[in-house]
């Protein structure tokens, strides 16, 4: 009914579909786009292994078709009804859980081909696993393990909402934990290298297991607002974990979206790190923000004076500039404040003002959370700048309203080299001629330190909700 040579045209297409998924991704203005291929190529490949197994199912009684109409079915109307529901803020939590069904899947599948390997055309009846597919059958075990229960914690972590100290926010952290991550990573390993040996389901079942504590143990010790760059990090290990099982099942389809979704998580994972100016081992070992509080005494630094005004007054600054760059940040996403963020815009735009907008590739608490966000309020895109393309505009820019953000425009990071943010590249937002900076006290952002923008004279700080505030510039504005 479907040749294989018409099913590896059919898989070629959906990654070629795949390929242009991602790179649509990459920017707001083709983001659409490239959801759609995403779509189309996993509809491609979904119905090409479909077909494949009815194929297979005609010739051998063996293979249950229903079964895999009826997991189709329930993954599919499970996974439409949570998409549909998921509120943007939660979209970190969605897809933590959503690795977390691939690092599953892989166990499961790996433990399928080892107990029946002649069903997937592995080995004869009888006879042994090759060498080399028991390999790749321990690697992806234990990746997919870790990856399962280490976004099951990530989930939790990202929610906030269960009581289960493990999911809380806070860091778990226990003397001797990194000794014991790497003797239980060791005998893992070991017992992996012996099933690759022998084949024996009890070293297969004891690495298994020794992977889903330490999934739990790595995570445990990473504070809930560093989960983005983690659940980065288990995105790219699920589709490692995917891509050694396609190695075992001989599927190119698994093996190229598996190296895609791997190769490409470890690239944001990167990027992530380097715009927060850390190294994954920073993030992985976690606790960040504490000491750096302590550090620059923080609390006895906030004692300073600021200058503080009213809405009305920072209305009256941007309505009197020729041009504004806004600079959006966790706050703002917080507040919901972008739709009368937009507002404010439309009328300031309309009054002849040039308003840009500025967004730091780790604003907020999720990669793209601010271009989303703006995107929500239909901003468009030919207003909205990477660092990169802007920062070179802040010293010829009237005002720079700063919503809800903090260490992005922290100048310690370029001025002074103790900081724990030093080398972090941040909007150069104190280079303007004013400044606003709105949030609701003198608290520390997400890592822990004051920030000498705010005690600058050409600074006005408008404390209060962003949404608020924004809403009663508006009205000022009037
Ligand atoms: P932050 O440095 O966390 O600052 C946000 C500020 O918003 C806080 O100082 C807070 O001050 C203010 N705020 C909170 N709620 C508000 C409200 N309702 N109205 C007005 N203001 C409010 O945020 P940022 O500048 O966006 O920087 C992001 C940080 O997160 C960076 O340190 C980054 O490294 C880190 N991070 C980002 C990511 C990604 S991928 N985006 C991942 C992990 C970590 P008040 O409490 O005084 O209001």
């Amino acid at each position: 009914m479907i040749s294989l040579n018409l099913v590896t045209l059919l898989y070629l297409v959906a990654s070629v579909c795949f390929i242009q998924a991602l790179k649509g991704l990459s920017h707001p203005a083709t983001s659409r786009r490239g959801n759609a291929f995403g779509m189309v190529g996993m509809a491609i490949a979904v119905l090409t292994t479909g077909a494949l197994i009815y194929a297979l199912a005609r010739e051998s009684a063996a293979i249950g078709l229903g079964w895999v109409v009826l997991g189709l079915l329930v993954g599919g109307v499970i996974g439409t009804v949570m998409a549909k529901r998921v509120e943007m803020t939660k979209m970190p939590e969605l897809v933590a859980f959503m690795h977390s069904m691939i690092g599953l899947a892989a166990v499961a599948i790996a433990v399928a081909v080892v107990a029946e390997p002649q069903a997937f055309g592995i080995a004869e009846a009888g006879s042994l696993i090759p060498v080399g597919n028991r390999f790749e059958l321990f690697i992806g075990t234990f990746v997919g393990a870790i990856t399962f229960s280490g976004s099951v914690i990530a989930f939790g972590k990202l929610s906030g909402k269960y009581k289960f100290r493990l999911f809380q926010g806070a860091p778990v952290t226990f003397r001797g934990q990194h000794w014991l991550n790497l003797v239980l990573a060791l005998v893992m390993l070991g017992c992996g290298l012996w099933f690759m040996v022998t084949q024996s389901w009890t070293p297969f079942i004891i690495m298994t297991a020794l992977a889903f504590v330490l999934g739990v143990l790595i995570i445990i010790p990473i504070g809930g607002a560093d989960m983005p760059v983690v659940v980065s990090m288990l995105n790219s290990y699920s589709g490692w974990a995917a891509a050694g099982i396609g190695f075992s099942l001989n599927n190119p389809m698994l093996i190229i979206a598996g190296s895609l979704v791997g190769s490409s998580g470890a690239i944001l994972s990167y990027i992530m790190c380097r715009a927060m100016n850390r190294s994954f081992f920073n993030v992985i070992l976690g606790g960040f923000g504490g000491q750096a509080a302590a550090a620059s005494g923080g609390a006895q630094q906030a004692q300073r004076p600021v200058k503080s005004g009213s809405p009305d007054d920072a209305a009256f600054l941007l309505a009197n500039a020729e041009s504004v760059i806004i600079v959006p940040g966790y706050g703002l996403a917080v507040a919901r404040a972008q739709h009368a963020l937009k507002e404010l815009t439309d009328k300031l735009t309309a009054n002849g003002v040039t308003v840009k907008y500025a967004i730091h590739p780790v604003a907020g608490r999720m990669p793209g959370h601010m271009n989303v966000l703006l995107a929500e309020a239909e901003v468009s895109y030919e207003q909205v700048f990477e660092m990169d393309e802007i920062n070179g505009e802040f010293g010829q820019t009237d005002v720079v309203l700063v919503l809800g953000a903090n260490d992005v425009v922290n100048p310690a990071a370029k001025n002074d080299p103790a900081s724990p943010i030093a080398g972090m590249p941040i909007l150069e937002a104190y280079k303007a001629r004013n400044i606003i900076v709105n949030k609701r006290s003198m608290a520390a952002g997400y890592a822990g330190l004051d920030n000498e923008l705010f005690y600058m004279d050409r600074t006005l700080m408008v404390f209060g909700d962003a949404k608020k505030v924004v809403e009663d510039m508006g009205k000022a504005i009037d």
